[in-house]
């Protein structure tokens, strides 16, 4: 019997050489994507960014913002062709590890109430609803809120 060894996923931090792998994979996903200068000012200003890899390919990515015990995950994204397979859960899985080694007790998120998707994926790793900001995101007829989640980690 022989065994097949699949590479690892691997979490490491995003540099500037992803990045145009990074936005490909934003403006598909994305009816509103990040721009460039987004990511490029994430990375400057010391955010954590990570890629999340798997022999040499870019899975997804993700971008949180730490201010001393609390962090912010800004973008959590998967590409499309390897959408529900279970990719999203790992990262944001590894994503919270991360924060909870750097000593982050609490972790905030927003989301469109218009993505199903990402409202299914954080109820089932426990994230709930704390709050509203109204008119946050762009949207295709005008505006749209942004529901904020939070997890103690
Ligand atoms: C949201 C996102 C990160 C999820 O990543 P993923 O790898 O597809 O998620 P998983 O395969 O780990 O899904 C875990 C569970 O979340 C839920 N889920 C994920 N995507 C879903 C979708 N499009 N519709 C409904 N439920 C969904 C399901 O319950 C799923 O379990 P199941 O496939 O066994 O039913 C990914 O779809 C993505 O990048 N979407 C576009 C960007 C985005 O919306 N990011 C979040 C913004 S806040």
């Amino acid at each position: 019997m022989s065994a097949i060894l699949k590479p690892a996923m691997e979490l490491l931090p995003m540099t500037e050489a992803d990045l145009t792998a990074v936005m490909a994979i934003e403006s598909e996903i994305y009816a509103f994507p990040w721009t460039l200068g987004n990511f490029r000012d994430s990375i400057a200003a010391g955010y954590s960014c990570w890629t999340y890899t798997c022999g040499g390919e870019l899975f997804g990515y993700g971008v949180v913002m730490h201010a001393a015990d609390e962090a912010h995950l800004l973008n959590l994204s998967i590409a499309a062709v390897r959408q529900r397979q279970g990719y999203g859960s790992l990262l944001l899985q590894r994503l919270c590890e991360q924060a909870r080694g750097r000593g982050t007790r609490l972790m905030f998120l927003e989301v469109r109430p218009s993505n199903p998707g990402g409202l299914r994926l954080y109820a089932l790793h426990g994230f709930e609803h704390v709050g509203l900001r109204r008119d946050y995101y762009p949207a295709p007829q005008g505006r749209e809120d942004a529901m904020i989640f939070s997890l103690p980690l």
